[in-house]
């Protein structure tokens, strides 16, 4: 987790120690913001197919919506009087999501590939809100748990572009198929 340095005095109303705790905590999903960030641009960058158009323009909404998040977790670090770690050399080294695979072009790649990072992302923010919630920040924790319902928001839209069929739409697809059979036979 990160090392977060006080940098100035606050009288807001939390106990020292859990400023530090919840400035740790929100330097270290600064990191993860902004790679996610960086793996937003890379789909937006490299896309290539039937879809270019719509993903290249969604995946742009995305990267430009990890900025505003990243802007608000880092300045909650600053409210608490710590300073932020926000440079992309301190984003590199401590986010702690998987690397972006570069060798993708489809726009069905790429959307596979970056609802696994908005899932690593997601439980980031999940344990983020956990933590928060023990630490009793409230604010931390809702500002955590908006930034959470956008990015299920966002999840949504990119994964829509894709079918995958979950076990129990199968499950009953299958039945009604076994339905239809046996009346068809009768
Ligand atoms: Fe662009």
């Amino acid at each position: 987790m990160a090392k977060s340095k006080s940098v100035a005095s606050t009288h807001i109303a939390l106990p020292p120690d859990t400023r530090k705790k919840m400035a740790d905590l929100l330097n270290g999903l600064l990191a993860s913001t902004l790679d996610l960030h960086s793996h937003a641009k890379q789909a937006h960058w490299n896309i290539r197919g039937p879809h270019f158009l719509t993903l290249h323009e969604l995946f742009d909404k995305l990267a430009e919506q990890t900025v505003e998040h990243g802007d608000e977790i880092a300045e909650r670090a600053g409210q608490l009087g710590f300073a932020v770690s926000g440079t992309l050399r301190q984003g590199a080294s401590a986010s702690k999501l998987n690397e972006y695979d570069l060798q993708i072009a489809s726009g069905e790649d790429h959307v596979r590939r970056l609802s696994q990072s908005l899932g690593e992302y997601e439980k980031l923010l999940l344990d983020g809100i956990e933590d928060a919630e023990e630490a009793e920040d409230p604010v931390t924790q809702d500002i955590l748990t908006r930034i959470c319902g956008e990015i299920d928001k966002s999840m949504w839209m990119i994964e829509s572009h894709i079918v995958v069929v979950s076990p129990e739409a199968e499950t009953l697809t299958n039945n009604n198929k076994k339905a239809a059979a046996s009346q068809s036979a009768a």
